[in-house]
């Protein structure tokens, strides 16, 4: 269906098409010398992980798990002391709890982080005050204030990009074994803002009848010093693919040998992150960024926003996974509360008829984002609300499986987004309003959000649900 499959690939093929989105670096000598820095590098990540994580999204293509994956809109260099990593860890491992609980199936843990540092942004340049400079385009490119330093384009900041990422990501793996991730913690993850909002309360309860289960498990003898399954998390990592020398740069052959016992096949792996995916703008499919992504070895995400056409997604699904692979491909739909239940059906009807075992996943926050009366970015949790419950609608009707849910979040108490529980209203915005980039769910907005998510998972199951409450019976997959 497209030329690209046909071509050999090798980790530059992107540079023979056109490229959007992408710096223009004022001078390529320390451009090439960042990127030589880079090869020489330790890759982030291990081949044998990017195996673990497609088997898990393999059962999520299947309809036996379910996929979360959240973090910052843009993750800042000036925030690197661990405690945002940590906040957004431990709210993930909340929403995770909720949706395990209520699902009963595993849920595959993928984080906006440790790499979420490029942006694509709506025009190259921005004016202030009659000065026109380059736009702000993610810490790993240029800086967000508005001087003429700050904003010109850096390639040494791909270096800086990289440190960041590994220090996060050791953070991560910290946190995920050494015991913060203990289930016998659950009570210890809420934070006192939390803990006084109705889903705090919820969750108390919550995590009083699942201490209940494991006090059982371990009268039975599985504790967690003998059953690390109760200690510890599998925790992955994703970042947008935007800029492609950097990805390039960490992009690594990997042998049999080298494979571990995940197994899978020998191939070229993105080493910055275990996922990778594609904003709606650099989806081109004759594109530098779709050439990229089709020779890794890594599960990739595609946004799908409201105007992509059947034809689009299955030949975006063609050149992203001619062998339909399951696990290999995530689309993350972004459409806005109205709109995804007028155009997500004619897709999920195509993709199923077509026979590809993609992945569908939600993300709610990209298709709902407005500004208030004082110019500032916000999102609305009641739309959010209402495009996941269309979301679902949507996958119970065409008898497809409801895979994922995408979400800007943070577990710290900000103000970014309007309503939820707190009722946060336009006037108390300003109050913390931290993000480098698009407005966040707080941890308490997030919360919320995943028993809804429960709730819908929880009516999909039982008879007479969401997936069953129709005249015919869904198509088999
Ligand atoms: N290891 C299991 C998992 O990753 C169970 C688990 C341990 C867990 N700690 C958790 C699940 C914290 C959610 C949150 O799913
Ligand atoms: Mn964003």
């Amino acid at each position: 269906m497209t030329t690209t499959a046909a071509s050999p690939w090798q980790p530059d093929t992107w540079r023979q098409r056109p490229a959007r989105q992408m710096p223009t670096y004022p001078d390529p000598a320390p451009l090439d010398a960042a990127c030589a820095q880079l090869r020489q590098f330790p890759p982030l990540i291990f081949a044998g992980e990017v195996q673990a994580l497609r088997a898990q999204l393999a059962e999520v293509a299947a309809g036996r798990a379910f996929l979360l994956q959240g973090g910052d809109c843009a993750e800042s260099f000036d925030t690197l002391d661990g405690n945002a990593a940590r906040e957004t860890f431990r709210v993930m491992l909340q929403m995770a709890v909720v949706l395990t609980y209520a699902a009963a199936r595993p849920v595959v843990k993928v984080g906006r982080i440790a790499g979420q540092y490029a942006k694509p942004r709506s025009a190259d340049t921005e004016t202030q005050g009659g000065v026109t400079l380059p736009s702000y385009r993610g810490d790993i490119v240029n800086g967000a204030g508005f001087t003429a330093a700050e904003r010109a384009p850096d390639p040494a900041r791909m270096l800086r990009a990289y440190s960041a990422s590994a220090a996060t990501l050791n953070l991560l793996r910290a946190l995920a074994q050494g015991g913060f991730a203990d289930l016998n913690q659950l009570h210890a993850w809420t934070t006192d803002f939390v803990r006084a909002s109705p889903q705090g309360q919820r969750y108390a309860e919550l995590a009083e009848r699942i201490g209940e289960s494991l006090a059982f498990m371990a009268a039975m003898g599985f504790n967690s010093s003998n059953t690390p399954q109760l200690r510890e998390v599998s925790f992955h990592t994703s970042h947008e693919a935007l800029l492609l020398p950097y990805e390039e740069a960490l992009t690594r052959h990997v042998d049999h040998g080298l494979l571990g016992s995940a197994g899978g096949a020998p191939g070229w792996y993105a080493t910055s992150a275990h996922m990778l995916w594609l904003g709606e703008r650099t989806r081109q499919l004759d594109g530098a960024h779709i050439e990229y992504l089709r020779g890794i070895a890594n599960p990739v995400g595609v946004k799908v926003g409201p105007t992509a056409t059947p034809d689009e997604v299955l030949a975006l699904l063609d050149a992203l996974d001619p062998a339909r692979e399951p696990g290999r491909v995530v689309l993350i739909t972004r459409m806005g509360a109205g709109k995804l239940a007028e155009r997500l059906p004619p897709l999920l009807a195509a993709v199923r008829d077509a026979g590809w075992p993609a992945i569908w996943s939600c993300d709610p926050m990209h298709g709902n984002t407005v500004s208030t009366a004082g110019g500032v970015k916000t999102r609305d949790f009641a739309n959010i609300v209402q495009e996941v419950r269309e979301f679902f609608a949507a996958h119970a009707q065409a008898g497809t499986v409801a895979g994922g849910l995408h979400v800007e979040l943070t577990g710290q108490d900000v103000t970014e987004c309007r309503g939820g529980g707190q009722n946060l209203t336009d006037e108390r915005l300003a109050e913390r309003y931290t993000t480098a980039c698009d407005p966040r769910l707080n941890g308490s907005q997030s919360l919320e959000l995943a028993f809804l998510v429960a709730d819908l998972l929880k009516a999909g199951r039982r008879p007479g649900g969401e997936s069953a409450d129709k005249s015919s019976p869904p198509p088999a997959r």
